[in-house]
């Protein structure tokens, strides 16, 4: 190995997207080394578009050039304003005229849909488009534009709400993505008293690292309850869902807030709608002020999701990004939705009168009411430190493909692209899951868009307990990540890191073409396999014995569930995306073929790097780090990742 345990140790205590650029290192060492190709499957950036609408954005663009070039054509180089009068009738006109070009139909469609299905006066809303998508004046209103709002605001009931409009609508503030929601609402909840330093809150953990690391920045101070999901199904598989017991931990009405990401990350598994039901339950009994902001960035890649932001409206923030479904990173598109019926006003009106005073003075320059300005419009205020609200807000072009983006998916009845995305991931994790010759079961509540591969609970459950203490005695928990980078240039996410159990990795399924996965799942069964026949060298006869017992178990199973390889790539899928029932199917002939795998050496991995491994019975050999991960500046050099190259995605 060329980074010692001792380095490990040291490296460990970082954030798993800062420990990735040391790994990023040692594999490109790797590819200069042995010219393999780098595969960076830690990150979330998806490697795909969603073309339509930022045709029709570029589209749009060219009518709002024209009408700029129509109100004032005097200079060269130069152009107007969009006028308002009649504009809907050269919109029209626009889009008859160029009904051929790429876009053309979902600008047409997206009209038709705000005029009849959303009441919009037609010339207001075809000026907001124009006027927008230029991007000739600061954002007004500064909250969202209003026919944006509007269309997201749909968008949102369709995804983040099963489809259920809410009894009042939500208030939307369009955010440059998730990252930046997460920041000015950690801010303003402070500010105004929503959430105080030291306050205690919970945390549904595994979670995206920042929710771990801001809890504990000087000006928090958080006391960080975890709330983990420990739960297992009846076969001993992680379902990655919340005991009822753990959910009880928010009863507690010293909890001011939860904190979660729904669907999770790593996990990329949503909330059981039993859970959802439970934490309703709490805010109607015993905890009715808490605070709940879920983070639904994964949403979509859930069959009919529902958010916490439907079934508890009144307590919860909601964020969302577009940034995972539509490809839309370098956009920076976010919003944050408060529902009108919420809790927060009231907790404003009950602040006591010191407090009121100084944030009464703080937004005074603002409006004349202060202690009437809404929670959300003092988010908006303290993006910009108030003093710069006339000019805060998303700029308009992002809001207008933002809203592009929305009536894309509102429009596609079908469900097109949101099944296109699904179905690369599934392909993706059958790749990956075939490389490492195990099968995941099927979930409905799963995105699928992250696995988090649990190696220890595998180890213990699946080669014996020896085994696995012999791993963890040996070895620090980032060990198999680091073997990886340095063994077969693959970076993978330490799901350690988010406070997920130690000895797990989280691959992304987002972010390389199809065969990388195939690779990926190689190697992981191949450091299963090092650390296996490393094991065998020092520990004797006793543990072997009981491997080759676990290994004629684990080569079955997993051979039952092989999918069809043979098969054409579109029926590859269909075997992927119904793998549990034709994996019953096939189960009896397969256990035929079960005893190729010979050598004990190889037992290990046929389930050695499941998602879902066996719950372990005996309690985890190494010690839990904390939650309060040292958040010191780290900035190492981090190396741009070129996907493999290949035909299929
Ligand atoms: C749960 C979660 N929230 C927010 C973000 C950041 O999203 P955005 O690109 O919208 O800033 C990510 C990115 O990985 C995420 O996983």
């Amino acid at each position: 190995m060329a980074t010692s345990r001792a380095e490990q140790k040291r490296l460990e205590s970082l954030s798993p997207f800062e420990l990735k650029n040391s790994l990023i290192e040692l594999a490109n060492d790797n590819v200069k080394l042995e010219a393999v190709t780098m595969l960076n499957a830690g990150r979330g950036n998806p490697n795909w578009i969603a073309t339509e609408p930022r045709e029709a954005f570029f589209l749009l663009g060219r009518f709002g050039i024209e009408e700029s070039r129509r109100d004032w054509d005097e200079w060269d180089g130069v152009g107007g304003m969009p006028a308002k009068a009649g504009i809907a009738q050269r919109y029209r006109a626009f889009l008859q005229a160029n009904r051929n070009e790429p876009g053309a139909s979902l600008l047409q469609r997206s009209f038709d849909y705000g005029v009849k299905k959303l009441k919009f006066d037609p010339d207001a809303y075809a000026w907001e488009l124009a006027d927008g998508v230029i991007g000739d004046h600061y954002p007004e209103p500064d909250r969202m534009l209003s026919h944006m709002e509007r269309v997201v605001h749909a968008y949102l009931v369709q995804a983040m709400c099963g489809g259920k409009a809410p009894k009042q609508p939500f208030d939307l503030y369009a955010v440059e993505g998730g990252t930046a929601a997460m920041c000015y609402l950690f801010d303003s909840a402070l500010i105004n008293g929503i959430l105080n330093k030291g306050d205690t809150i919970a945390i549904m953990t595994p979670i995206f690292t920042p929710y771990l690391e801001i809890p504990h920045l000087e000006r928090y101070q958080f006391d960080v309850v975890e709330l983990k999901a420990s739960r297992f199904d009846s076969e001993g598989f992680h379902t990655w869902q919340y005991d009822p017991s753990e959910l009880d931990k928010l009863a507690d009405p010293k909890v001011k807030a939860l904190f979660l990401v729904n669907p999770s990350n790593p996990p990329s598994v949503a909330l059981s709608p039993e859970s959802r039901a439970h934490i309703k339950r709490i805010t109607e009994t015993s905890n009715p002020g808490l605070t709940v902001i879920t983070d639904d960035v994964y949403g979509t890649f859930v069959d009919g999701f529902e958010s916490l932001m439907s079934t508890v409206p009144k307590n919860t923030i909601g964020v969302y990004s577009f940034s995972k479904y539509f490809g839309c990173t370098g956009w920076r598109l976010g919003v944050i939705a408060v529902n009108r019926d919420n809790i927060f006003e009231g907790k404003l009106a009950k602040l006591p009168a010191k407090r009121k005073a100084q944030l009464n003075e703080r937004y005074s320059s603002i409006t004349l009411e202060p202690e009437k300005l809404k929670f959300i419009d003092r988010l908006v205020a303290d993006s910009r430190q108030v003093a710069l609200n006339h000019t805060a807000g998303l700029s308009l072009p992002q809001q207008i493909q933002m809203g592009l983006f929305a009536l894309f998916d509102l429009l596609d009845e079908q469900r097109t692209y949101q099944e296109t995305c699904q179905t690369i991931i599934a392909r993706r994790m059958h790749a990956l899951v075939k490389g490492m010759g195990v099968k995941l079961p099927k979930d409905p509540h799963a995105a699928h868009y992250y696995v988090e591969l649990d190696l220890m609970n595998y180890a213990e459950r699946y080669v014996s307990p020896e085994f696995a203490s012999w791993l963890a005695q040996n070895f620090e928990p980032v060990d198999p990540v680091f073997r990886l980078a340095e063994k077969g240039s693959v970076v993978l996410l330490n799901g350690g890191g988010f406070d997920g159990p130690e000895w797990s990795v989280r691959v992304s399924l987002a972010n390389l073409r199809y065969e990388s996965y195939q690779d990926i799942g190689k190697w992981l069964r191949e450091i299963m396999e090092d650390y296996y026949a490393e094991f065998e060298k020092t520990s004797g006869g006793t543990s072997a014995r009981k491997a080759v017992g676990a290994k004629k178990a684990v080569a079955t199973k997993a051979a039952a569930t092989k999918a069809p390889a043979a098969k054409s790539e579109a029926t590859k899928f269909e075997a992927t995306k119904s793998t549990a029932t034709k994996a019953a199917a096939t189960k009896k002939a397969a256990a035929k073929r079960a005893p190729v795998k010979k050598a004990v050496a190889k037992a290990p991995v046929k389930k050695a790097a499941t998602a879902t491994a066996k719950k372990a019975p005996a309690k985890k050999p190494t010690a839990k780090k904390s939650t309060a991960r040292k958040t010191t500046a780290r900035k190492t050099t981090a190396k741009k990742a070129p996907a493999k190259a290949g035909s299929k995605r």
